[in-house]
């Protein structure tokens, strides 16, 4: 494809196409059944992301769905009740597993993706007579959070939560499939954002730009368990480290390069808010996700979405007044100058009502 004809996809970060040296690194993998623990490569990958996390010990899975819904899995019980944030990844998207699999009710807070310590109190169930309710037995966060435009915790936000979880007596999940990426907006170590949470799960078919793969840290104990759900699943795998491989080399070398993604997030986020009938929340554009607002009743997301397809601008309809743009490895600079160029022109012309 020719640079004029280049498709500009903004739909996600998953989009990502691995680079000439990742496919190098993955082609030269070394390589061994990894139902015997004994592939190298899923080895080494498991090792230094359990390091990278402060945890004992990691699993290597296909997605981050699933890793999060072994965590789910290994903390409840049929019965107990979850409780989430608003629009949280592992309750509205991943098919009702957490019902599914675990036979566990949720229960979701309201607002913007994150909650407070006082909103986990006013929430939890506890577990007597006359057993009215699920009683409560996990919280899970999500960090960054998806749906809430890339946005990052309070650090202290999540002490007192984890606070509270512990004066409740119940388990902690993290769901840190961009949680690479909250380091990066934090300038901290990735562990100092794992602490006090019973398991973590992170993506690396996200920012990082792998093709395939997450991973579920805990204690050793947890993950030995998370072994046989896996398995359970269907998600133990034989030479995964062809696959692992890549997952490898995007934590090598394509963690620090997140900050270019935050940056393009930033440009767009600012650009597109100046564009008239659009509104961006320019303070909540944390990191890689722009959430922009159609502000104008005559436009319509899934219009623009469409009209912008088809001159090679990808990105998502969220709602009919809302659209989701988010930054990776193959998105430029130039690229997002593009993408705002488009939109704006789209949006001046007046064939964006609603049926059109
Ligand atoms: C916050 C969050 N958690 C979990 C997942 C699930 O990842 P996967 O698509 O690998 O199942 C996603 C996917 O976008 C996500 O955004």
């Amino acid at each position: 494809m020719t640079q004029s004809t280049k498709k500009i996809d903004l739909r996600s970060d998953t989009v990502t196409q691995p680079t000439a040296d990742m496919r190098h690194f993955m082609a030269e993998a070394k390589v061994g059944d990894d139902m015997y623990q004994e592939d190298p490569t899923v080895n080494a990958l498991q090792e230094e992301v359990a390091d990278l996390l402060g945890k004992e010990k990691a699993l290597y899975v296909p997605t981050g769905s699933m890793a999060n819904q072994i965590a789910i899995k290994l903390l409840t019980q049929p019965g107990d009740g979850m409780i989430v944030g608003n629009h949280a990844h592992n309750w509205m998207f991943e098919s009702g597993a957490a019902g599914f699999i675990s036979s566990i009710q949720l229960t979701p807070l309201t607002g913007d993706g994150r909650f407070t310590a006082q909103d986990v109190k006013a929430a939890y169930k506890p577990n007597q007579a006359p057993y009215h309710f699920a009683p409560t037995r996990l919280v899970s966060i999500e960090n960054t959070h998806n749906v809430g435009g890339g946005l990052v915790w309070n650090q202290g936000e999540i002490a007192q939560v984890l606070a509270t979880a512990d004066e409740l007596k119940i388990a902690k999940h993290l769901d840190g499939a961009r949680l690479w990426n909250a380091a990066i907006y934090y300038g901290t170590e990735l562990h100092t954002l794992t602490q006090g949470f019973d398991t973590v799960s992170v993506c690396l078919s996200k920012g990082l730009g792998a093709p395939v793969g997450s991973l579920l840290a805990g204690n050793s104990e947890l993950i030995e368990k998370a072994y046989r759900y896996r398995r359970i699943m269907g998600g133990a795998m034989r030479q995964a480290g062809i696959i692992a491989a890549g997952g490898l080399y995007a934590v090598h070398h394509h963690r620090e390069r997140l900050s270019e993604d935050h940056t393009n997030a930033q440009f767009l986020a600012k650009s597109l808010n100046e564009i008239k009938g659009l509104k961006v929340n320019i303070d909540s554009t944390h990191t890689n996700i722009v959430m922009a607002d159609l502000t104008d009743k005559r436009l319509n997301a899934q219009v623009l979405e469409q009209k912008a397809k088809d001159q090679g601008i990808l990105f998502l309809c969220v709602s009919d007044q809302r659209i989701r743009l988010v930054t990776h490895l193959d998105i430029t600079q130039q690229d997002c100058e593009k993408a705002v160029e488009t939109i704006q022109s789209l949006i001046k012309k007046s064939f964006l009502t609603v049926g059109c």
